[in-house]
């Protein structure tokens, strides 16, 4: 049986090295060892973007990209979506395990009791900007509720630490509606701890003059799938923030934010909307043909295809799809369907996308299907912050629990100037005097 080793010479001395492989990676402090004399850092690698560089040793979420399996815990998330719920997924997500009856009761009885917010923090969101960002409303407030809660900074207390997890899980809706409803200028509404964390949400969002806001089943419904699909996707951009924020011991709050606002980028969290404009801008399924062409020749990109990880269909797109039909019923059929529908067969036929292994990924159709439930595309990333939080959440609990994890300091190859003389100002030329 051959070794689980890896053999490495170093050319500039001749010497040879036998590195252990562990599931399947070599540690890359094995490097420092290669030095080409005692003054020598040692080797390091080089790994911009963490394109082929474990970070972490994980648990919580697997990913097989060439297959298309994607399973939190060991559960496919078919299965979740199919089974599970929002909150029970997220306690599997944190705890690795899914719940007993009581354990469940008791974690969904702790995150409802902890939806209401402090009546400051409603105040100071009225200090936004009547058009301000619900993303970066929810960004801003959540890492202000760190100055609400002190105690948050107690990281290694059991007790304190958990109640902080209700309090994020809980308060992550009521801060997103609250933000969208700032937005629109309507009140604000408050939660209603008689209904499911999505049909809450939908209260906070929608409720108008009524006594008590009843949430469609099924829109409530679709809304826990999609917050199942989006719970995890181990160590993407924002996930990485929330760990390496997180690594310095910041209270969970903050390290929150800095996930969130990893999540507000467009590379990440906005690409359903870019999907929505590019729906809206091919218009009708006659112009596909001359669109495909112009993607083809490198003119954009046909937006919700394709991705870093998936080189198959994305496990979450194949279930959303399936919602986008059920939802449709509610809401009546969203015409930018038809157009995605005739794209995504055209694209699946066509052999630039098929060599490139090119699929519809997650945010094909949940953009599509946000829009029909009448969210402002404004609201897709907040969407898709309220339910990752868990997500974030495991990734970080895990964390703090690995002894191998330190503060997150990673190194740089220098390449700028070598050490030089600071240069009077009076002596520094006349190039912009001019
Ligand atoms: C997701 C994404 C950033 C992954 O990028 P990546 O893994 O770095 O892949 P690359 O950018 O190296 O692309 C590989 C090839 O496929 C092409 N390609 C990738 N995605 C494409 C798309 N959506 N439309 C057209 N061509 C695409 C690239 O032009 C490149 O072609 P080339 O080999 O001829 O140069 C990329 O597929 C993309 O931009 N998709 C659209 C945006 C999107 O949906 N993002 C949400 C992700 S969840």
């Amino acid at each position: 049986m051959a070794n689980d080793t890896l053999t490495v010479t170093d050319n500039r001395t001749g010497t040879t090295y036998e590195l252990p492989i562990e599931n399947g990676a070599v540690r890359a402090i094995e490097f420092r060892q290669m030095r080409t004399d005692p003054d020598d850092f040692g080797l390091k690698v080089y790994d911009p973007s963490f394109m082929n560089t474990a970070s972490c040793i994980s648990r919580v979420t697997y990913i097989d990209g060439d297959k298309g399996i994607l399973e939190y815990r060991g559960y496919p998330i078919e299965e979740l979506a199919e089974k599970s719920t929002y909150l029970e997924t997220a306690y599997l997500l944190v705890f690795g395990e899914l719940p007993t009856r009581s354990q469940l009761a008791n974690w969904v009885h702790e995150i409802t009791f902890h939806t209401y917010i402090h009546e400051n923090i409603k105040k100071f969101m009225d200090g936004f900007h009547h058009d301000a960002h619900p993303m970066g409303m929810l960004v801003s407030t959540v890492g202000a509720l760190s100055t609400f809660y002190p105690e948050s900074k107690e990281i290694f207390d059991e007790e304190e630490r958990m109640t902080q997890i209700y309090r994020l899980i809980a308060k992550m809706p009521t801060i997103a509606a609250f933000s969208y409803r700032h937005s629109r200028g309507w009140p604000y509404a408050y939660p209603d701890n008689d209904l499911s964390f999505t049909g809450n949400l939908l209260n906070m969002l929608y409720k108008l003059s009524e006594p008590k806001y009843s949430p469609h089943p099924v829109l409530e419904r679709a809304l826990d799938v999609l917050f199942i699909l989006h719970a995890d996707h181990e160590q993407n951009c924002s996930s990485n923030a929330m760990r390496a924020v997180g690594s310095s011991h910041v209270d969970p709050y903050s390290a929150v934010a800095a996930a969130a606002a990893a999540l507000y980028g467009p590379l990440h969290g906005g690409a359903n909307e870019a999907v929505l404009r590019m729906l809206s801008e091919i218009g009708s399924v006659d112009h596909i043909p001359e669109f495909i062409k112009r993607f083809k020749a490198g003119e954009g990109r046909l937006m919700g295809f394709g991705h870093r990880v998936y080189k198959n269909y994305d496990p979450r797109a194949s279930v959303i799809k399936r919602l986008a039909y059920q939802v449709f019923d509610v809401t009546g059929r969203n015409p930018m369907l038809d157009i995605a529908l005739e794209l995504e067969k055209i694209a699946l036929e066509d052999d630039y996308f098929v060599e490139r292994k090119l699929y519809p990924n997650v945010d094909f159709y949940s953009g599509i299907i946000y829009q029909s439930m009448g969210f402002p595309v404004e609201m897709f990333p907040v969407l898709f912050a309220i339910p990752r939080v868990a997500g974030w959440i495991a990734q970080w609990y895990e964390m703090l629990h690995d002894p191998e994890q330190k503060i997150a300091r990673p190194r740089q190859l220098y390449l700028g100037e070598p050490k030089r003389q600071y240069v009077p100002l009076g002596q520094r030329g006349q190039i912009d005097a001019a």
